[in-house]
């Protein structure tokens, strides 16, 4: 795989190399004793005590000692409350070498307490932490000794903390208090620095993780060590100049004088600094101008030799005036060139990142054709590998700081820990040429501004003085001087530039003219593109669906399998969202309505998939569409992210994909409808248009094909002229009012025809996918039979061929439990065969699938 996937992200990834030098007679590396493993773990009154895995948190351990079920299954989110109420102590016993302690320091590092504890070694306390996004360090040269030291880490409630720290800020209130019942979660979040959704959210459990999320370990040294390099690539515009900044976080045992050498031979630069760290931990910054070559100083003593890939490429926020449109745009150009956002939001992917195994969410991603994730603000700041894997696969990442759906204490401890848990981040990710925004908080200026918590009119200045200090004074100050490289946004949805004008918080921060904005309806029919506002970005919006009946299964008991059980109800988080689910499908389809109950859930799980697929694929082709134009004063759309990718648990939510990673409808609709060449149709005022969306730049000419709900034969095909698709532009390419094209074509009406449509090149090669145009809902529709489809199955390549008896929408192909993906499904059936392929995602058979495949198309749910 060549570094950054597609080029939108990087022009050239190249190594740099950096050569650390101090002038001193001492020679050996510095130590590091991991002290990950098998931990002594209790409960406050000592009635629980087992090992605990480190890293991890407390209910995996007691998972995985047989102390509780799967806390996943059933209702156990809320059988389980009781662990984050009480406080427990991880406890362990090394030894170390008399070695290690004869070094100059020796650090105690944790990269991540989850979330507030005291840490003692061999009883004397050295330290506390309150922050999960932290890294924390403590110096113990002194503590240790000869044999056994104990180390234990005191863990308090963070439900207790978190109302704690609530009733000590009496002055006034800070909202949200409780999240709504129907999540059936715990109280004031906002209070304590962790995973915002681990109190519960609309779309996961109430699981508040206590423990060791990340690294434990002993690190020594003489002289310094370096504890963090990072580097960017800064473009001077008006030199058309590069250099790159490198940055050394050094942890110095005393002030020394040190050198330098950053090379990167590919591009012929190479520079030498003398330096001087300073006692203490501090950061370093050094220039290299690329293009410049310096002599080497040969003869100290090289301590550390690091390499580092270095992306080039350039991110701007485009906010500028746009013509024949009130307001400013809002796009990104990478690299010079305008680039169309497409993709979804990223919520954390397990309630225990302990048991997060693998990030094939990703490659996901990149298969729906994908280019960029929102990493959204109430989860956590991902591991590394997220980035680097981001980074190898071209996904720009919009990363938000995490705050979300509230108003936050602005306390100095509590500002202190949040400007500490910046600093630490920002340098930890900002060599990843894939986050291509920072942005402050999600959904918290949209909170004050249209009064989300009933805030008194003369109070509300009072929590947008708090808001100003957190997000601006604070954190964008020191993004702002932590890297140059990329821009940052305040909030999300955000005017941005306008906002800014107002006092950052705009009076209406939805305002379709500029920054982002988020949507969501339920109520109002999803195939009305009229409904959706015209925005200059679309960073979230979404519909529910249930994931499928072999997700749910291993989680629940036959006597949860159907849609009004109480396993139902308890599993959906967002208020009224399973009626709400159905409302949306009845507007367009028969509901699941079969006599025997086990086919009607399953079926009721496959309409609300179909509902959402086909609503996101409507609000998406309309911002795709939306590109290039200014319709009354509104448009030129350059990002549909939608809300959202992934699940936290088995549940109905807004995802795309099922937690385990099993795709859902959506995800094979968002294979098409984000394609780098697209036709989009839609009516207005009786007429039918179609669009040609394209990345590329090329004469395409349409093809569209009409068909009648009873018969696989086409009924007629109409073509258009050869024109011009300039890269990264929507144009009309049809147009046509629908009356006139029934005429046209014979024997048709709405209720009877229904249309198919692709683009080809000039030499009729079909480029892009097949899309379609229904002329009526399909619960109207004249003639829709049963297909009776029946498979037949390729042993040679996991090939799967349908035969259809008739037209048949949204095929949807099932295949259990057995991971892997079909090459295309949910799709409109209007040949008599059709092969699909199975990408499996583990050593599979023929037997294997044919035994679990199920077909169900939309005609046979009723
Ligand atoms: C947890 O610790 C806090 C602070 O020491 C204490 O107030 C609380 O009672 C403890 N909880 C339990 C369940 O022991
Ligand atoms: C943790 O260590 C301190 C100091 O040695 C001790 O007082 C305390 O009992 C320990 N806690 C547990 C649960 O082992
Ligand atoms: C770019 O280079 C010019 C000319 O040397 C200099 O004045 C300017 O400050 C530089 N801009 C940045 C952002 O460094
Ligand atoms: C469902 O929940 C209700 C209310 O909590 C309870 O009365 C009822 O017994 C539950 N039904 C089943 C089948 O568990
Ligand atoms: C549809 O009708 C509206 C109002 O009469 C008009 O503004 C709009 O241009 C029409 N659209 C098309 C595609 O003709
Ligand atoms: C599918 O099978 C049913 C039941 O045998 C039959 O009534 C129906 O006509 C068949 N559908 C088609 C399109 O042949
Ligand atoms: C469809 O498949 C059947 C069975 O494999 C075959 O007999 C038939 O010729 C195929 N029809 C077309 C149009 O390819
Ligand atoms: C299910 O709904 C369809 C469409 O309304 C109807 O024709 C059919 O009779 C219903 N079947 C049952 C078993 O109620």
């Amino acid at each position: 795989m060549t570094p950054c996937g597609n080029n939108f992200i990087c022009v050239l990834g190249v190594l740099l190399c950096v050569c650390f030098r101090v002038f001193s007679s001492v020679t050996e590396q510095q130590r590091t004793v991991s002290l990950n493993g098998k931990w002594g773990l209790s409960s406050s009154d000592g009635s629980l005590s087992l090992t605990a895995q480190v890293p991890g948190c407390v209910h995996s351990a007691l998972q995985q000692q047989g102390y509780i079920q799967d806390p996943y299954f059933r209702f156990n989110d809320v059988s389980y409350q009781w662990i984050a109420l009480d406080n427990w102590t991880y406890t362990t016993v090394f030894a170390v070498s008399a070695q290690l302690r004869a070094r100059q320091k020796v650090l105690l590092v944790f990269d991540g307490v989850d979330t507030v504890a005291s840490v003692w070694l061999n009883g004397i306390t050295v330290g506390k932490t309150d922050n999960m996004f932290r890294r924390y360090d403590f110096s113990v040269r002194d503590l240790l000794r000869d044999g056994d030291n104990v180390l234990n880490v005191s863990l308090l409630s963070p439900v207790l903390y978190a109302s704690e720290q609530r009733k000590a800020h009496s002055a006034y209130r800070v909202p949200p208090e409780c999240p709504p019942d129907v999540q059936k979660g715990e109280c004031h979040v906002n209070f304590i620095r962790k995973e915002q959704s681990s109190f519960s959210w609309d779309w996961g459990p109430s699981f508040p993780t206590m423990g060791l999320w990340k690294d434990v370990r002993l690190e020594a040294f003489d002289i310094l060590q370096l504890v963090q390099i990072s580097s960017v690539p800064l473009y001077n515009y008006s030199r058309s100049q590069w250099t790159v900044q490198v940055e050394l976080l050094v942890d110095a045992v005393e002030t020394t004088t040190g050198q330098i050498t950053l090379s990167i031979p590919e591009l012929d630069s190479d520079q030498t600094f003398q330096t001087e760290f300073l006692s203490g931990k501090t950061k370093n910054i050094f220039i290299l101008n690329i293009n410049t070559v310096l002599d080497t100083v040969h003869g100290v003593q090289v301590l550390m030799k690091c390499i580092l890939q270095v992306y080039f490429r350039t991110v701007e926020l485009v906010q500028e005036p746009v013509v024949g449109s009130p307001g400013l745009s809002f796009y990104f150009r990478i690299n010079g060139k305008p680039v169309f956002l497409k993709g979804s939001n990223w919520i954390p992917a397990h309630s225990f990142q302990d048991q997060l195994l693998c990030l094939s969410f990703l490659n996901s991603a990149v298969d729906a054709n994908m280019n960029a994730l929102r990493v959204w603000g109430g989860g956590v700041y991902e591991q590394d590998l997220f980035y680097s894997i981001c980074d190898e696969l071209g996904i720009m990442v919009w990363q938000d700081f995490m705050f979300a759906c509230a108003t936050y204490p602005t306390e100095d401890r509590f500002i202190q820990t949040v400007r500490e848990e910046v600093v630490q981040q920002v340098r930890r990710l900002k060599s990843h040429p894939s986050i291509i925004i920072w942005s402050g908080n999600n959904e918290n200026e949209a909170a004050l501004a249209t009064d989300w918590f009933n805030i008194p009119a003369p109070q509300k200045s009072t929590y947008i003085k708090d808001y100003v200090t957190l997000y601006v004074n604070n954190i964008r100050k020191i993004v702002q001087e932590e890297d140059q490289s990329r821009p940052f946004l305040v909030s999300s949805p955000t005017n941005g530039a306008e906002s800014e004008q107002e006092g950052w918080v705009a009076a209406n921060p939805y305002d379709p003219h500029y920054g982002d904005t988020h949507f969501y309806s339920y109520i109002l029919d999803c195939w009305d593109w009229r409904t959706f506002p015209r925005t200059r970005f679309a960073s979230e919006y979404g519909f529910q669906s249930w994931p499928s009946f072999s997700t749910l299964q291993p989680v629940s008991v036959n006597e949860d399998w159907s849609y009004n059980s109480n396993f139902s109800s308890h599993r959906q988080h967002h208020e009224a969202g399973n009626q709400e689910m159905l409302l949306q499908a009845a507007f367009h389809f028969h509901l699941p309505n079969s006599t025997e109950p086990l086919k009607r859930f399953t079926d009721t799980l496959y309409i609300t998939q179909v509902m959402q697929a086909q609503c996101v694929k409507t609000q998406t082709e309309f911002y795709q569409r939306s590109r290039s134009e200014i319709i009354e004063g509104k448009g030129r759309t350059m990002g549909a992210l939608y809300w959202q990718l992934n699940d936290i648990w088995q549940a109905p939510s807004w995802s795309s994909v099922e937690f385990g990673g099993k795709w859902k409808m959506l995800h094979y609709f968002a294979q098409s409808f984000f394609s780098a060449v697209l036709p989009v149709g839609f009516e207005d005022n009786n007429t039918l248009l179609i669009y040609a969306v394209s990345d590329l730049n090329q004469d395409l000419k349409l093809r569209v094909t009409v068909y009648s709900w009873a018969d696989l034969d086409p009924v007629c095909t109409l073509k258009s002229d050869l024109i011009l698709v300039p890269g990264g532009s929507a144009v009309p390419i049809f147009k046509e009012p629908v009356a006139t094209l029934l005429v046209g074509c014979g024997r048709c009406t709405r209720l009877t025809c229904l249309l198919t449509f692709h683009l080809e090149d000039p030499s009729s090669v079909q480029q892009g996918p097949t899309n379609h145009h229904f002329l009526c809902s399909p619960k109207e529709a004249q003639g829709l039979q049963r297909p009776n489809i029946t498979v037949s199955f390729s042993i040679l390549d996991y090939t799967v061929t349908l035969h259809s008896a008739s037209v048949a929408p949204f095929v949807w192909l099932d295949v259990g439990n057995i991971p892997g993906r079909f090459s295309s499904n949910g799709f409109l059936m209007v040949s008599r065969n059709m092969t699909v392929s199975f990408n499996a995602w583990r050593p599979t058979s023929v037997a294997e699938l044919s035994k679990y495949l199920t077909i169900t198309s939309l005609r046979d749910v009723y």
